[in-house]
């Protein structure tokens, strides 16, 4: 039998208490390191402050700890397009709680209800959110009538008495139905006789329905009732016509940009005229998963191809939307947040454009006239 006596005795326990203590530090460090890693940051002040400015966004990221809901908007945002209210109202309502502030719908979505459900049961100060909806995005809404009525449609669904953003969905009437966007683009006869049939100031032509309809967004502006406007699926060329008449320019264009499909000439465009882009489909609805490259680079970073193509936009100054419902994939977009993407990397993310078959609309809004 081994004996030891005191002094051994206080020499051992103080290695053992050493020991312990060891092993809970090594213990603790890394799962806090996991759980931020994995799971994202959920502090809300995080993502709060995670704000650009107007006239900053055309070069790289530069992120203010302030926020003037004027001039900022948050580079990373909730996109709810085909939820339900129900689906949408879930989706807001996490998304609030782990400090999104920046909301993106459409009248056309028809989840406004459920998104202003969730403002009101999260208790986030109503100034503290960015929302953004959009009007004409079906056959005939392309009017200043129509869109008072789709601006009151849509103020009435979300319970609120303004929108922090409001775009023109489309550039110009597409076709009948939006799934037949290029059989059904030059039949302007048919749209112009169905339309004006109800709202009696439907222009003949794209280019007149994209000025009226701008004239009416600025004069929603002047009435406070929306705090910036806004244009979607416009082109170089449709972003002319606009800015031709403006008397306040496009703040935002939102279009589809992921590393599969980018239009860098309307990216340069949009720089040299403050017009900030918002990115959507940013994760090829889901699609972005097989993308060997991305992941490669990913893993350099400990990030998986989802954080890396959200980051490359970011990076670029380029506010996402990535729609999500799943708390693991919404703490993950957040770590898109958190890292930066070297200038090799951000150059090798641009060359993996390939075709068209990356893209969801493709040149569809270019033959818009
Ligand atoms: N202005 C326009 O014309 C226009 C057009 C299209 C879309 N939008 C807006 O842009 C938003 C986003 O675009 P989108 O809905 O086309 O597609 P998206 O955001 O590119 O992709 C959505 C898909 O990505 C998955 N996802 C989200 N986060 C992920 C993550 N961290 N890891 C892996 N998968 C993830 C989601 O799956 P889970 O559900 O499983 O998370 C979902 O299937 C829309 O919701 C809408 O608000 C605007």
């Amino acid at each position: 039998m081994v004996r030891i006596n005191m002094k051994q005795c206080i020499k051992l326990g103080f290695l053992c208490l050493l020991l312990f203590s060891g092993i809970y530090i090594l213990v603790f460090v890394s799962t806090t390191f996991l759980s931020l890693h994995e799971s994202g940051n959920a502090s809300s002040s995080f993502v709060k402050t995670r704000y650009i400015n107007e006239s900053t966004h055309s070069t790289n990221v530069e992120c203010v700890d302030s926020f003037t809901p004027k001039q900022m908007y948050p580079l990373l945002g909730l996109g709810t397009g085909g939820f339900s209210d129900e689906a949408a109202y879930d989706a807001t309502m996490k998304a609030l709680r782990l400090g999104y502030r920046l909301i993106d719908t459409s009248l056309s979505y028809k989840n406004e209800r459920g998104i202003g459900r969730a403002i009101r049961d999260s208790n986030v100060p109503r100034d503290e959110i960015f929302i953004l909806t959009k009007c004409c995005s079906t056959a005939c809404s392309m009017s200043a009538q129509a869109i008072y009525s789709q601006l009151n449609d849509s103020l009435g669904r979300l319970g609120l008495d303004y929108v922090d953003g409001y775009l023109i969905h489309l550039p110009g009437e597409m076709g009948r139905s939006s799934q037949k966007l290029k059989s059904n683009l030059h039949n302007t006869e048919f749209v112009y006789k169905t339309c004006s049939q109800k709202w009696p100031d439907y222009a003949r032509t794209n280019k007149e329905r994209r000025i009226q309809s701008w004239l009416a967004l600025e004069a929603l502006k002047q009435e406070k009732r929306v705090k910036i406007i806004g244009v979607s699926n416009f082109k170089v060329k449709h972003l002319v016509d606009i800015i031709d008449v403006a008397s306040s320019p496009p703040i935002i264009n939102q279009i589809e940009w992921h590393p599969g499909f980018h239009d860098d000439e309307l990216r340069e465009f949009c720089s040299r005229h403050d017009i900030a882009i918002f990115a959507y489909s940013s994760l090829r609805r889901g699609k972005q998963a097989h993308n060997k490259s991305l992941r490669k680079i990913g893993a350099q970073y400990g990030v998986g191809d989802s954080e890396v193509s959200l980051r490359w936009a970011m990076q670029q100054g380029i506010s996402v939307i990535p729609r999500t419902s799943n708390e693991k994939h919404l703490r993950l977009n957040i770590v898109a947040s958190q890292f930066n993407l070297s200038s090799n990397d951000m150059k090798t993310i641009c060359k993996l454009q390939e075709s068209e078959k990356n893209c969801r609309y493709c040149s569809g809004f270019a033959e818009v006239d």
